[in-house]
């Protein structure tokens, strides 16, 4: 009878696996502040690609970590990169499986912000180049969709033209829309050696006092183009979620960031909490909010755990 007059159903077709991919061999290296969840060498991708969907996940979303950093990110926009080598990895083993690409800066350059840097300052148009160079290298390399996650105003604009000049018009931009300048990305500037050397992030992250202007931000972003957009983080957000479902109609993504899954994590592992269903608890409230996609470390748990 319940799950008859059940209103929400969560199933491994709404969830999205992160993928922290690294330069080397034979790497399967568990994150510390993230038990679970790893860095990956190149050689080691085919297997997790094929297991994550035979789970039923349909995509995975890629973050690099580069060889060398300096202040524009050059490894970003190489086409030998380790984002553009992991596209073709996974495209080759699981050509089935989507796959998404991070478009950001931060982990790329030696200062650690999401754009160009001068006299301390984040130069917004200047990095728009940038970002348009990276998405238009990972569409080469064959991903399906880039996620343009650093706040730039005008940055899904950009990435849209400079796609639909190269002939990736079929390209899709999931546009990291309400990012907001949150805590709970701690554990992953950790494990993605991305933290800023100077400053913080609230300059182009959203203050998280702030609904009504995520609204404004998803409607820039759908008017430059984009084909989904995504709150982040989610479980401090879900109202933000909920607005953004009632005023659009775009697939709404959310994410659920390395800090909220660290938090389970460490309950879960003192016992203080049942980590199964809290976590089915929580992704079945991102849902009730209203995204259609969750991005989360637990993807792949989930799954399982749904099938079961
Ligand atoms: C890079 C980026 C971040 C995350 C996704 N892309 C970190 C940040 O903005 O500091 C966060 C992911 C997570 O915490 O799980 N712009
Ligand atoms: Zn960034």
């Amino acid at each position: 009878m319940r799950r008859l007059v059940r209103e929400t159903r969560l199933s491994a077709g709404d969830l999205i696996h992160p993928l922290l991919v690294v330069h080397g061999q034979g790497i399967r290296e568990e994150i510390d502040s993230m038990p679970g969840s790893y860095h990956w060498s190149l050689d080691l991708l085919p297997a997790e690609a094929e297991e994550v969907a035979r789970l039923g996940i349909p995509g995975v979303i890629l973050f690099g970590i580069p060889a060398a950093k300096d202040a524009i990110g050059s490894e970003n926009f190489d086409d030998h990169g380790i984002v553009q080598e992991a596209i073709r990895t996974i495209k080759k083993a699981v050509p089935e499986l989507v796959v998404i690409t991070d478009v950001c800066m931060c982990q790329y350059t030696d200062h650690g912000h999401c754009g160009i840097v001068e006299d301390g300052r984040v130069l917004n148009d200047e990095t728009l180049e940038v970002l348009a160079r990276v998405a238009v290298s990972h569409a080469a390399a064959g991903a399906d969709v880039v996620a343009p996650s650093g706040m730039m105003d005008g940055q899904v604009a950009a990435i849209r033209s400079a796609l639909d000049a190269t002939g990736f018009n079929q390209v899709a931009i999931l546009s990291y829309a309400a990012k907001y300048a949150s805590a709970f990305y701690g554990p992953f500037r950790e494990a993605a050696e991305s933290t800023p050397q100077f400053g913080d992030r609230q300059g182009y992250q959203m203050d998280p006092a702030n609904a009504r202007e995520a609204l404004r931000e998803v409607a820039l972003d759908i008017e430059e183009g984009a084909d989904m957009v995504m709150v982040k983080p989610a479980l401090a957000y879900l109202d933000v979620i909920r607005q953004v479902r009632e005023a659009f109609d775009h697939p709404l993504a959310a994410f659920s960031v390395s800090g909220e899954y660290a938090m389970v994590k460490a309950a879960a592992q003192r016992g203080w909490i049942d980590e199964k269903r809290v976590t089915l608890e929580l992704l079945t409230a991102i849902k009730r909010a209203g995204a259609d996609t969750i991005l989360t470390y637990f993807a792949k748990d989930a799954a399982r755990w749904l099938s079961e």
